[in-house]
């Protein structure tokens, strides 16, 4: 059975598209089989895997029943499969209605059971229906958190959210950790939010993860050349921190 892991935050630009990036690639370079499920509008993912949008089966299609998830499968030239995202997907409030509309991505993925060791879900700055479906799909959630103060608070919201979809929606959801992304080990400020991030955890019933991810430009440079981070810059010390951050993921699969 594979594991099936969503990156969320209804905050915008905290670092759930990348993280969800590197980690897919860190598994994929690992010869782990993995899919990548782009459930954002904006498609960032899509563009950094440098696969097509328009004219090809996307999640969409997967969400509404009109295609079967492996007619959306695609494949990545550095390594993984991905399901693209839409544009049209930001309507998806609307048009993904009625009962069991949160299922509608975990019933799809039952039909490619067994194929992918890992599945990662990148979802949009929202708490609309694409993150609760990932929510009902995933086994565990991934929160980047930007280390910020304004970050951290989002995140108590997004645990109430957590509580919800867990009582009615997918009793087994667990939070694997809050990652803490743009990190400046310098920054006095960044160890005071560390610690904050900390105790927060400790309070949604998580860990931090003990990987924090730094600040880097080749993160941009390397989304730009639609490249995973570890064939654009494979000696960055942001590189170097997500590898590590693969690795305290898989620590704890055993
Ligand atoms: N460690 C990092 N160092 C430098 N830049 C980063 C880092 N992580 C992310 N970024 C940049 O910050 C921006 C936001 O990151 P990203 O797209 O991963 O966030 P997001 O949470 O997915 O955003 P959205 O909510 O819009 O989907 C991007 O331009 C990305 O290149
Ligand atoms: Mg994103």
């Amino acid at each position: 059975m594979g594991k099936t892991y969503a990156v969320i935050n209804q905050k915008g630009g905290v670092g759930k598209s990348t993280t969800a990036e590197a980690l897919a690639a860190g598994l994929s370079i690992k010869e782990y089989a993995v899919l990548t499920i782009d459930l954002d509008p904006q498609g960032n993912t899509s563009y950094t895997a440098g696969v097509k949008t328009e004219g090809v089966a996307t999640v969409l299609e997967v969400l509404t029943g009109d295609a079967p998830a492996e007619d959306a499968i695609q494949h990545i030239e550095g390594g993984g499969d991905i399901i693209a995202s839409n544009r049209a997907l930001a309507g998806a409030d609307v048009f993904i209605v009625g009962k069991g509309k949160e299922y509608k991505l975990k019933l799809a993925l039952q039909a490619i059971n067994g194929k992918y060791d890992f599945i990662v879900l990148d979802t949009p700055p929202a708490l609309g229906i694409l993150t609760a479906n990932a929510l009902a799909a995933c086994d565990s959630a991934i929160i980047p958190a930007q280390a910020d103060i304004f970050s951290l608070h989002g995140i108590e919201q997004l645990s109430t959210t957590i509580k919800t979809v867990k009582k009615f929606v997918n009793n087994k959801l667990r939070i694997e950790g809050i990652l803490l992304t743009r990190y400046s080990p310098r920054s006095i400020l960044s160890r005071e939010v560390a610690e904050m991030a900390e105790s927060l955890a400790k309070k949604l019933g998580t860990k931090l993860f003990k990987t924090r991810i730094r600040e880097g430009i080749a993160v941009k440079e390397a989304q730009i050349s639609r490249k995973s981070l570890y064939c654009y810059a494979p000696k960055a010390k942001v590189t170097e921190d997500y590898r590590c951050f693969v690795d305290e993921v898989l620590s704890k699969e055993g």
